[in-house]
C-alpha cells in the first residue's frame, strides 16, 4: 500500500560516463527497484564524464539504499554523494525572528528602544489591555509540548518534539499570517507544565497545546483554560475534531442522511476521539458507541477509572452494549476511527448500515485499508496525503487562532469549534461535493480566512 513520497526523498549525486545511453540507464534502473524521479540536474560536463543530481522519492532509509546500490553496480558510475532532502530542509531549524521595523539612526532607535518604549511600557502597565494592542501579543501564538506524544512516535521527549513544533509554527505563518513559536518544555509534570505555561501566558494571544499524551492533556486543558486570560486550544483534540465534524457534515451530504439519525461507532477514545464524540454529541447523532483497546465503552465497563472514559460512557451507547469493535460496527451508519492500524477488514464493513462512512485515521496506517473500505463504504476518508479526502488538522488550525487573536478572545468555546467546522464544509460548494470530494485542500486559500471569520463572528458572539 505504501507508496515512494517527498517525505523520504533523496538527491544523489552521480558520475556516469558521457554516452547517449547514460541518463537512460540511470533512470531506468533507479525505476527497477521502485523509485520515483522527480528531477534529473546535469551539475557537471566533460568530455570523459558528466555529474548528475537526481532527485527521488522514495519508501524509506532502507530502500534509499537498495536505489544507491543499484545505480553504483552500473558500469562506469560512481554515487558521489546522498543528500536526505528532508534533513537539509531541517539544517538550523525551519524559523527565524525577523523585525517588523527598521533601525536606520538614532532616531528608530530611540522609538523602538530606550527612551521612547518606556512610555509604551507605561501604557500597558497602566491598561494591561493594551499589550494585545502594542506588542506582538496581538498576533502571537505559543505551541507548547512537553515531547510525551510526538506524532505517531511517542515519548520522545522535548528536544526530538522541536522540529514538529516548528512545522506547525511554520504552517500557523503560511495559512493565517500567525506568529507561533515552539515551547518544548523539560518537564512531563501536569503541575508544572501547568504553572510554566502560566508563567509564560503574557507574551501570547493563545496557546495551542501539541502532541501531550492523553489523559494528562485533558487537565492541562481544563486547567488551563480556567486560570488563562486566553485562548486554550489542544490541537490534537479540537483540531482534529473540527475538521472531523466538517467532513462527517459533507458525507452526510452525499449519502443523504441526518446525524439525528445515525449511529456512529468511534474507535479510540484518547485526546483525538474524546473532543471528536464531546463535539458530534452537540450534533445530537442518533447514537455514538465508543470503542477503547478494551472493547465497547459501556457504564457497567470494569476499570473505569479515568475520568474522561467515565463521562464518554455516561453520555454515549443508548442502546447499553458491550463487546468488540466488529460489534460496534454492524448496523453502524458512520464509523470513525482514531485509534491503531488494520483493526478490521472489508467483511467487517460489508456489515455496516447501507451507504456506510468510514473515516479511518490512525496514522500513518489506518484502521482498515481504504481500497478495503470502499468495497462497501459510500464514503472513505483518511489522514494521509495519498488518498482522497484526507482529514488534516491544518484545515482548522491557523483559521481558528486567527478569528480567536483577531477577536481579542479570551476564551474558546464549542460554538466556536462548531462554527470553524461548518466555515470548512461549506468552502466545498454543492456543486463539488462527491464521495471523493468531501473537505477543502489543505491549499486551497479559501480555508483559513472563512474559518477565522466564522470563529471571530463567534467569539465576538460569545463576549456579548
Ligand atoms: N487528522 C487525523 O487524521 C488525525 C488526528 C488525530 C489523531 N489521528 C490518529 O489517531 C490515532 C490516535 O491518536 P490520539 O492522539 O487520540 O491517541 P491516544 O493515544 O490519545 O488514543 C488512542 C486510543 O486508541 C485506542 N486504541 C489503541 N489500540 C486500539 C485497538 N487495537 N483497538 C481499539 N482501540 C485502540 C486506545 O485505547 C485509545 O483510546 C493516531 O494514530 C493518530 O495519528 C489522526
Amino acid at each position: 500500500m505504501p507508496v515512494p513520497g517527498p517525505g523520504y526523498s533523496i538527491t544523489v549525486r552521480v558520475e556516469a560516463p558521457p554516452s547517449a545511453s547514460a541518463a537512460g540507464d540511470l533512470t531506468s534502473s533507479i525505476g527497477k527497484v521502485g523509485g520515483v524521479i522527480t528531477a534529473f540536474d546535469v551539475v557537471e560536463s566533460h568530455s570523459d564524464r558528466v555529474v548528475v543530481d537526481i532527485t527521488c522519492n522514495t519508501l524509506s532509509g532502507d530502500h534509499a539504499t537498495v536505489i544507491t546500490d543499484a545505480l553504483s553496480v552500473l558500469p562506469g558510475v560512481k554515487v558521489r554523494k546522498i543528500s536526505d532532502r528532508t534533513f537539509l530542509m531541517h539544517l538550523g531549524g525551519k524559523l527565524e525572528i525577523s523585525s517588523k521595523v527598521a533601525l536606520r539612526n538614532r532616531d528608530d532607535l530611540s522609538r523602538a528602544y530606550t527612551p521612547g518604549v518606556a512610555r509604551v511600557c507605561q501604557a500597558i502597565a497602566a491598561n494591561p489591555e493594551d499589550a494585545r494592542r502594542l506588542t506582538i501579543k496581538r498576533n502571537t501564538v505559543a505551541v507548547v509540548t512537553d515531547g510525551s506524544a510526538v506524532l505517531g512516535l511517542g515519548n520522545l521527549g522535548p528536544a526530538a518534539a522541536l522540529p514538529v513544533m516548528e512545522g506547525k509554527a511554520v504552517l500557523f505563518k503560511k495559512f493565517a499570517g500567525v506568529d507561533a513559536w515552539p515551547i518544548c518544555l523539560d518537564t512531563q509534570d501536569t503541575e508544572e507544565i501547568i504553572r510554566t505555561v502560566e508563567l509564560i501566558a503574557p507574551v501570547y494571544g493563545g496557546i495551542n497545546l501539541e502532541d501531550i499524551a492523553a489523559p494528562r492533556c485533558f487537565e492541562i486543558e481544563a486547567r488551563l483554560r480556567e486560570k488563562l486570560d486566553i485562548p486554550v486550544f489542544h490541537d490534537d483534540q479540537h483540531g482534529t475534531a473540527i475538521v472531523v465534524l466538517a467532513a462527517l457534515r459533507n458525507a452526510l451530504r452525499v449519502v443523504g442522511k441526518d446525524i439525528e439519525d445515525c449511529r456512529i461507532a468511534v474507535c479510540g477514545v484518547g485526546a483525538a476521539g474524546s473532543a471528536i464524540i464531546r463535539l458530534l454529541l452537540k450534533q445530537k447523532p442518533g447514537d455514538i458507541v465508543a470503542v477503547d483497546i478494551d472493547g465497547i465503552v459501556h457504564t457497567e465497563r470494569e476499570g473505569l477509572v479515568d475520568e474522561n472514559l467515565r463521562w464518554i460512557a455516561e453520555n454515549t451507547n443508548a442502546r447499553k452494549m458491550s463487546g468488540t469493535l466488529h460489534e460496534a460496527l454492524v448496523g453502524a451508519d458512520v464509523f470513525i476511527g482514531v485509534s491503531a492500524p488494520n483493526l478490521f477488514g472489508e467483511e467487517q464493513v460489508a456489515t455496516m448500515a447501507e451507504n456506510a462512512i468510514v473515516f479511518a485515521l490512525a496514522n500513518p496506517d489506518p484502521e482498515i485499508d481504504p481500497l478495503e473500505a470502499q468495497k462497501h463504504a459510500a464514503v472513505v476518508a483518511t489522514g494521509r496525503s495519498d488518498y482522497p479526502n484526507q482529514i488534516n488538522n491544518v484545515l482548522a488550525f491557523p483559521g481558528v487562532f486567527r478569528g480567536l487573536l483577531d477577536a481579542h478572545a479570551h476564551t474558546i468555546t464549542d460554538d466556536m469549534l462548531v462554527a470553524a467546522a461548518n466555515a470548512i464544509a461549506d468552502v466545498v460548494e454543492p456543486s463539488q461535493i462527491n464521495a471523493s470530494f468531501i473537505v477543502p485542500s489543505v491549499f486551497d486559500n479559501a480555508v483559513a480566512p472563512a474559518v477565522a471569520e466564522a470563529v471571530r463572528a463567534a467569539a465576538i458572539r460569545a463576549k456579548g
